[in-house]
């Protein structure tokens, strides 16, 4: 896909991020729920624009110099083009560049694609949230902790180069 173009959140995005969800996920984020978060100090959200529709976005919040991806996707039209991995480098430089040295998450037991996508990221499984889903479906939590390190900088440009 060309031209896509990561920009800020903002409260315009809502509805569309909002309908996202609901297409992307079984207990999607309501509107407000979005406002609420975009309010808070320690959040970033991006979103990925291709002909100026929304076709992903992600979100992050930064605890000490950890950081904890509270949410990504890409709309099921647009998937397997790379939009998810752009949002994730783009996240984790600017994690980087505010200290953080790790990163987190939680993602379905089933969900696989997504797994896949973190492992490139060098995101491995260390645990499990036991009914963590309001379904009851288990979450793996995922690590890396040491995102600032030479290894990762370099997994993340071959990462990059592999999209252009
Ligand atoms: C998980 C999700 C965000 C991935 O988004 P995406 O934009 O499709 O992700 P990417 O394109 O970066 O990578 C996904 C796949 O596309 C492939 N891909 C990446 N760039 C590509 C390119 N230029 N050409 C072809 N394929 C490509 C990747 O290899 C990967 O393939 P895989 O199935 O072997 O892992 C998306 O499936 C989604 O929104 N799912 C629903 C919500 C969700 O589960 N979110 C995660 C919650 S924890």
């Amino acid at each position: 896909m060309t031209a896509v173009v990561l920009q800020e959140m903002t409260k315009a995005d809502l509805k569309v991020v909002a309908a996202i969800e609901q297409l992307c996920f079984p207990e999607p984020w309501s509107e407000r729920l979005l406002a609420d978060e975009l309010r808070l100090a320690n959040r970033r959200y991006l979103v990925a624009r291709h002909d100026e529709l929304i076709v992903g976005y992600v979100g992050w919040m930064f605890v000490d110099d950890e950081v904890h991806v509270n949410t990504i996707a890409s709309i099921p039209e647009a998937r397997g083009q790379g939009i998810a991995t752009r949002l994730l480098l783009e996240g984790i430089e600017v994690a980087v560049a505010r200290g953080a040295m790790g990163m987190t998450l939680e993602v379905a037991a089933s969900n696989e694609v997504a797994q896949r996508l973190y492992q490139r990221f060098g995101l491995a499984p260390v645990g499990v949230r036991k009914g963590y889903y309001a379904g009851g479906e288990d979450a793996l939590v995922m690590w890396n902790r040491e995102i600032a390190s030479e290894q990762e900088i370099a997994r993340r440009s071959e990462l990059a180069r592999g999209l252009s």
